[in-house]
This record gives C-alpha cells, structure tokens and sequence, in this order.
C-alpha cells in the first residue's frame, strides 16, 4: 500500500490531490439552526485529518477534499450541508477553505479549476450524489468518473468511512494513482495490534442502542476476551433475555433469543448492569431514580447504567492490560445520563495498559465530557470501520487502497 509520504516524496507542488476525508461532525442538537448555521459540537475528525491536509498544502498541492455528512438520500438537502465544516475547517488550518456548493457540478468544476497551489477546496457533500452510495457499480462508478477526473492523485485518510463500499472511498482509488493517509495508517496500525495480540486481561466495553449493530463483534470477540461489559441502550435485550422486564427500555425483541444464546455461550465473561437510571420519559427534565436492574418499573425507561453498576464496571476495567471501548454506557448528551458514560471513560483512562475508544460516539462523549483524551492509548474516528475490523471482515475502502 502507498502512504502519502510516498506521494510527497514523488513531488506534488501543482498538482491536483483529491483526498477523502471524513469530516461527518456532530451537531449541537440543543442549538436552533441545522444545515448552513450549525453548531460543530466535536470537531475530532476535522482534527484528525488535517496533518495531511497540512502536508498537501505545505508542499504545494492543489488540495481538493471531498466528505459525506449525515444521511441525505441522493439529492441536495441544504440540513446537509458541508458549509460549516468548511468555516471551521479554515479556523483550524488557519488558511482559507474554498467551499463548492456542488460536489461535480458546474460550481465544483470551476472551483477546481481556479485553484492555486497550496489551496484547499471542500466540495459539497458526496451524499448530494446517488451515484455515490448506489449498490450499482455501474452508477457509482460513473460518479466516482466525475470525480477522478478533477484529480492526478488520491489519498484515503476517511477511516471512519473505509468500511463503506461507496464510490468515494472504493471506486475512485481504482482510477487514480492512490495513496493511504497518515490517520488512515494509524488506525489500522492500532486495530490490527489490538486484534491479532491484545495483551491480557483483555476487556471489551460496548454500549451504543443497538444488539444488532454490536451482535458479529460480540461473536467475533467473545473467544478472545476476559470480560465483555455490555451497557448502553442495548443491555436491556441482555436484561430482557436473562429474564428481567425492561419498563419502557429501548428493546429488540427478535434479539432477545439471541442474547440468551450468547450469555449461555459467554460463561460468565458478559457482565450486564445490576442497577440502571430510569427516567419516566427520554428529557433531561424527567423524573429519575436508580433502580435495580432486576426492577425496572413498567412507566420508566433505562436512559443510563447505574452507580453499582459503574463501580463494578470500574472494578473489571482496572485490572485490564488492554480496552476496547466502543459506545456510551447512557444518553450522556443529557446531563442526568452521563454518570455511567464518565464512569467508564475514567476508569479506562487509569489502566495499566493500552486503551482503544472505538469511535464516533465514545470519542464525542471523551471529548464532550472533558475528558483527557491523551489518557486514552488511542481514541479512533471510525466507530462501524473500528467494529467491522475487529469482527475481521475486509473493509473496501482498505483493499482499494492495497491493490
Ligand atoms: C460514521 O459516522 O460512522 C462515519 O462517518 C460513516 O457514516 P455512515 O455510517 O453514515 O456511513
Ligand atoms: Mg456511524
């Protein structure tokens, strides 16, 4: 695979880079505007891209980055819009930023074709485009041909998007030298370390809503842990499956047999919570006690995992040698819900060891919480990219860049 030294070290003043980033930020949800005056509420992922950007347009590339954000269906959608990631990202390479408001239109087309060396443009959101998320490769390769055509180079530095077999990320490196990018290199460096010769006590902690989403790691993962600390919406189809009511909980019921199935398996290496925070409704106002896991009233819901369960949380991620943390223990965004979440985080910051935060959303609580994130082994920008490369499957956007 070539890495972007390689592609400095070829000579780049002048010429065109078309780099694939990842900059799907998250957004104040509390502030009144979306789309055009959005409020960036973690710009990581921005952060984490721009030693490349920075080596691009220090060497005197043309640099021209292309991102999704958020789930537009294939046409333009101005709640969508790249916009403010530009402004912010222009704040932190302390450059201008040229913004196309198109991603291969007319707009996009003359932006690329006025830019100077050492000039960064941002191209509106790929997502606009049918062509890039279509599951016909003859429509995603046909976009993918509108965008290799602006560039003499592409570099891949999106790692949360690699697991996306989507025109951007697979189909343009087919048609154009490409290289991998520093943060790219980085985060599977970290993964393939955590994943082929994770040190013991090896603990994993998942939270996130969903079973479904989380369910091939938990397979892939289960013979390799000493403990698997499951939080998060989704314990409560584990409750649920160990017997318990779950009130008005967020639920799977067709993952219910599941979870038995993979508690039976676990031997005792799944840990669930023993008590959780139940609130009567999903606001930070609600009304909210802790409650036994065992005894969730019908009129309540979960909305965080609660104090005994963090300390005995707590007490398993001491004694680990290597963590994998990958979605919050509860709804930290709303202040009554963040115990767990903090919890957690702070007790992977003291381990002894190497620790791995899997993600978007963990890595947003990291930060929104206030966390140090350099107490952290490494903090990952790819929270599916992390999860599928650890259920071991091949991530497109990683054997587009091999071959
Ligand atoms: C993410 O936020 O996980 C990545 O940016 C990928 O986004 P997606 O899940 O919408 O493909
Ligand atoms: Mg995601």
């Amino acid at each position: 695979m070539k890495t972007l030294d390689d592609l400095l070290g070829e000579g780049v003043s002048g010429r065109r880079v078309l780099v694939r980033a990842d900059l799907n930020v998250p957004f104040d949800k509390n502030a009144p505007a979306k789309g055009e005056g959005a409020v960036i509420s973690d710009d990581g992922r921005a952060r984490a891209v721009l030693p490349t950007l920075i080596a691009l347009r220090d060497a005197g590339a043309r640099v021209i980055v292309m991102s999704h954000l958020g789930r537009p269906k294939g046409e333009p959608d101005p709640k969508f819009t790249l916009r403010p990631v530009a402004t912010r990202l222009a704040e932190l390479l302390a450059s201008s930023v040229v913004f196309a408001d198109d991603t291969v239109g007319p707009e996009a087309t003359q932006a690329v074709a006025e830019l100077n060396d050492g000039q960064v443009l941002l191209l509106e959101n790929l997502r606009f485009n049918k062509g890039e998320t279509s599951k016909d490769d003859a429509e995603r390769g046909a976009f993918a041909d509108e965008l290799a055509k602006f560039a003499d180079f592409y570099v891949d530095d999106a790692f949360g998007a690699v697991h996306r077999k989507h025109a951007s990320v697979f189909d343009v490196p087919a048609r154009l030298p490409h290289y991998a990018g520093g943060l790219v290199l980085k985060e599977v460096e970290v993964l393939k370390k955590v994943s082929e010769s994770p040190e013991q006590p090896y603990v994993v902690v998942l939270g996130g809503s969903k079973v479904s989403d989380k369910l091939a790691v938990i397979q892939a993962l289960l013979p390799k842990v000493d403990k698997l600390l499951v939080g998060g919406g989704m314990c409560f189809t584990f409750l649920k499956a160990q017997g318990h009511e779950v009130g008005k909980s967020l639920l799977e019921d067709e993952m219910v047999s599941v979870c038995a199935d993979l508690l039976a398996q676990a031997d005792g290496r799944i840990v669930l919570p023993v008590d959780v925070v139940a609130a009567t409704e999903f606001s930070a106002d609600a009304t909210h006690d802790v409650v036994d896991a065992s005894a969730i009233p019908a009129d309540r819901l979960g909305l965080d995992i609660g104090p005994r369960s963090t300390s005995l949380f707590a007490e398993a991620i001491a004694g680990a040698k290597t963590v994998f943390w990958n979605g919050p223990m509860g709804v930290f965004e709303l202040a009554p819900f963040a115990a767990g979440t903090r919890g957690v985080a702070e007790a992977i910051t003291k381990i002894d060891g190497f620790s791995v935060v899997g993600g978007g959303d963990s890595a947003a609580a990291v930060r929104t919480l206030g966390l140090d994130e350099t107490a952290f082994g490494h903090i990952s920008t790819g929270g599916g990219a992390s999860l599928e490369y650890l259920e071991g499957k091949t991530l497109p956007g990683v054997a587009a860049l091999e071959k």
